[in-house]
């Protein structure tokens, strides 16, 4: 049975340096996919090693199901065995000197639940994941993707109460690593499991996870569905790690709720969400993606005066640097046209929706 996991005010902190993990509060209702989001160093290894038992938490809570697995301020702490999890990670975990049926049917004949029909429990996870007919070759005779999927069936054939993967993919080459992902979020949906993925690839998270949570530093800065992650980003990084990484600077004129204007300079005025509080007189930055800058277009507010600066033209699609009263963008038309030509004169039709200011308290961007 699938459960949900429930992690609140997590904390983990080494013997050196900050909290690897600090204060983390999220929830994966059962049967859902989260995925931990982030750049190298944020945390999000930890984190899963915390909810597996691996890495003792110096403080909060760790819910999976009903059951409190550890909770440091009341010394309670369950080991990794009895929390009936199962783990995916970057290393093809398997056996070497066994078959692709032996290393799948290895936790069932090594748990006291095990039991029941082996063979028929293997034969259907095997299937699962596509592995059908190599039943019985040499593990070691397999590609690095089928390896990963016998690590995949190994943790699936006894359906533990909840998955963790940790960049399961990364060891695999770019092709391969797009068909396996796809073909994970399938496998993961048709069991059922509560899944907890980790991965610092913004494609990768937005393709499996049901949620995704955005991490920096210990932190998570945002929990919520891709769409919403990329449409709505509630902090700078957030919109930055996940690729608008365009970024005007000005200050704030006014704000009503989640609308605000602010004044670009030289380049006027351009109307903004924001899921700030802003204050007229803050300074702001307002980040946008290349794919939502619209060249030669005048949409029905934030147009501007522009300039193309160059053009690199890419088969499928181009790539422009435009100017716009002194501020850079960096805009993508998608098609194997190039429209516009370098140097010349352009309307530039920034859509209010994809526009999202925030306050500028200095570095927010991805290095
Ligand atoms: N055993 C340890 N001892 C001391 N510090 C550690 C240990 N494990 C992790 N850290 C530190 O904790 C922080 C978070 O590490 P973690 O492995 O969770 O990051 P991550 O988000 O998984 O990164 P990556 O994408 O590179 O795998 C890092 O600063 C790391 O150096
Ligand atoms: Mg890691």
């Amino acid at each position: 049975m699938s459960a949900a996991l429930l992690v609140e005010g997590l904390v983990k902190r080494f013997a050196t340096g900050k909290p690897a993990v600090d204060g983390v509060d999220f929830e994966v209702p059962a049967g859902e996919i989260v995925v931990l989001l982030g750049p190298s160093g944020c945390g999000k290894t930890t984190t899963l090693r915390c909810v597996a038992g691996l890495e003792h938490p110096t403080g909060g809570r760790i819910s999976i199901g009903e059951r409190v697995v550890s909770e440091p301020e009341r010394g309670l702490l369950v080991s990794p065995r009895e929390r009936d999890i199962g783990m995916v990670f970057q290393s093809y975990a398997v056996w070497p000197h066994m078959t692709v049926r032996q290393n799948v049917a290895y936790p069932l004949k090594h748990r006291r639940n095990g039991g029941g029909d082996i063979n028929a429990k293997v034969n259907d996870t095997l299937e699962l994941v596509g592995l059908r007919d190599y039943a019985e070759r040499p593990v070691t005779s397999l590609s690095g993707g089928q390896m990963q999927r016998v690590a995949l069936a190994r943790s699936l054939v006894y359906r533990p109460q909840l998955l963790l993967l940790d960049e399961p993919l990364s060891n695999l080459d770019a092709k391969l690593r797009l068909r396996l992902r796809d073909e994970l979020r399938r496998i993961l949906k048709q069991t059922g499991m509560t899944g907890l993925y980790v991965t610092h690839d913004q494609a990768e998270a937005v393709v499996l996870g049901d949620r995704i949570g955005v991490m920096r530093e210990g932190k998570l800065l945002q929990m919520a569905a891709p769409d919403e992650i990329y449409n709505r980003p509630a902090d700078p990084f957030v919109a930055n790690f996940t690729g608008a990484a365009n970024v005007l600077l000005g200050k704030v004129l006014a704000r009503s709720g989640e609308r605000a204007t602010i004044d670009l300079g030289a380049a006027g005025r351009i109307e903004a969400w924001t899921p700030q509080a802003l204050n007229p007189g803050d300074k702001a930055r307002v980040a946008l993606r290349a794919e939502n800058v619209r060249l030669g277009e005048r949409g029905p507010a934030n147009v501007f005066a522009g300039r193309v600066l160059e053009r690199r033209y890419q088969g499928m699609q181009t790539v422009y640097n435009v100017e716009m009263g002194g501020q850079k963008l960096e805009a993508l038309e998608l098609g194997t046209a190039a429209r516009h030509g370098a140097d010349s004169e352009i309307a530039i039709t920034l859509p209010p929706d994809t526009c999202w200011a925030y306050r500028d308290e200095g570095a927010a961007s991805v290095e």
